[in-house]
């Protein structure tokens, strides 16, 4: 994948946005869309500022990631503004004069204060839909978010364009590279802290760049959903590591999870194994067509049958999944939309007017509960877990006696198991990107 690639998918990709954009603003009855990109924030009571995040709506318009203070101005007919902002300032480093394959597409207007963007806005406030932070107001453009367009657009999203694709696949590559450095560091018994150290040196990203906080838990610590402690010494006995680490790139995200045992001949490895074997076969069920929901009470299927094979529990497969046994070993959902966000917009919105799909009774973090449409790219990420909480709810339930304790206290020292990938939604078999990304390592 090559910058050229890139540059010869932007286009269709604007060219979308753009018609996007124009019904959107016809919905909702106004004139213009502005998206400012968003300011820094600072701590309270301090002057130390948070690493800033660009507006994912503005991001949407083109790869800038590091301008505070811009704006894209869009009226339909008429060629896209970015008004970027290029501060005066000699404590920072200022964002460099605009360049790249989106340039030719814009008016581009440098402006070196935030409020020169005043001058170049369209003149009518009330006409326009701004869609931003209460703090990216300037003047009378204050953010009105209004339903009708915000619905529309985060609707749409969830299909990605062939650009937002290659730059998914661009953040795959940071991603699979690092996840195979931290494999070896766990190998070679680095700690949780030295792992995450050598998953950031690999990627050449570090917390200001990835697109969620590194989940780097040896042991216990894997069944911990979002573990984000990161113990600076290793445990004195090895046994197991979950990583759910991820990369951007230029404001796409990869989302990647892998569970390795140290002990690759043990039982702990098999379940690995057939955890990733039943990933393999939940991947192959993302269709067009298909209701993400249902992918996600096949997967409860999946793991119960793993753990019914493993003498873990002792219950039939269908019932561990009616009486919510499968919901205490794998308690989150199958996975969720990926773009722009980690956990992408749109993922229970009835229509592009709005309204939600609740996910299935007893299953409350499942965060997609459409049906998948060519384009989209979401992440299937199934596990099975021995955490502390779950396993006294279940030892304290009506269904403790079909529970094999002594296999559930054997495995709990392993923490748990997660095996995460993305695959895109086509017109035929699904593309999982992130297999192709470690296999084009190999
Ligand atoms: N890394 C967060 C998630 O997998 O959804
Ligand atoms: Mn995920
Ligand atoms: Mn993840």
């Amino acid at each position: 994948m090559s910058t050229q690639d890139l540059a010869s998918t932007y286009p269709a990709h604007l060219a979308r946005m753009q018609s996007l954009a124009e019904r959107a603003l016809e919905r909702g009855g106004f004139a213009h869309l502005l998206v400012p990109s968003g300011t820094i924030h600072y701590h309270l009571f301090d002057d130390r500022d948070y690493p800033y995040a660009v507006n994912p709506q503005f991001k949407a318009w083109a790869p800038l990631v590091r301008n505070p203070g811009s704006w894209l101005v869009y009226t339909p007919g008429e060629r896209p503004k970015i008004l970027y902002l290029q501060p005066y300032d000699y404590w920072h480093v200022v964002p460099d004069a605009p360049s790249g394959y989106w340039v030719e597409h814009f008016d581009v207007v440098v402006i070196r204060t935030p409020e020169e963007a005043l001058q170049h806005l369209p003149a009518e406030a009330g006409r326009c839909a701004i869609l931003g932070e209460a703090s990216s107001a300037v003047g009378d453009y204050t953010p009105n978010n209004p339903a009708a367009v915000v619905n529309y657009l985060e609707y749409h999203r969830a299909v990605k364009t062939d650009y937002e694709i290659a730059m998914m696949r661009r953040a795959t590559e940071h991603g699979v590279r690092a996840h195979r450095a931290a494999e070896r560091a766990f190998r070679a018994g680095a700690s949780e802290f030295g792992i995450h150290l050598a998953y950031c040196q690999a990627a050449r990203q570090d917390a200001n760049d990835l697109p969620y906080g590194n989940i780097v838990g040896l042991n216990e610590h894997a069944a911990v959903l979002h573990y984000t402690e990161r113990d600076r010494v290793p445990p004195r006995e090895i046994r197991s590591f979950l990583i759910d680490a991820g990369a951007s790139h230029d404001g796409y995200a990869c989302d990647i999870t892998r569970t390795h045992a140290y002990d690759t001949t043990g039982e702990f490895q098999q379940l690995i194994e057939q955890v990733d074997a039943a990933e393999l076969r939940i991947c192959d069920r993302v269709r067009a067509g298909t209701d993400y929901a249902d992918v996600h009470l096949h997967a409860h299927l999946e793991m119960a049958t793993i753990l019914h094979q493993a003498g873990i529990v002792d219950m039939a497969p269908e019932s561990m999944v009616e009486t919510g046994v499968s919901a205490k070993f794998f308690p989150h959902g199958i996975g969720h939309y990926i773009g722009l966000q980690v956990h992408d917009v749109g993922g229970f919105l009835a229509s592009e007017e709005g309204g939600r799909i609740e996910p299935p009774a007893g299953h409350p973090y499942l965060r997609l509960t459409r049906r998948l449409e060519p384009g989209a790219v979401v992440t299937i990420e199934p596990g099975i877990y021995f955490a502390e909480l779950l396993m006294k709810e279940l030892a304290e339930g009506e269904h403790a006696g079909a529970v094999n304790w002594d296999r559930v206290d054997a495995l709990r020292p392993y923490g748990g198991i997660r095996i995460e990938d993305e695959v895109v939604c086509t017109d035929g078999d699904p593309v999982n990107m992130t297999r192709e990304g470690f296999a084009a390592l190999d």
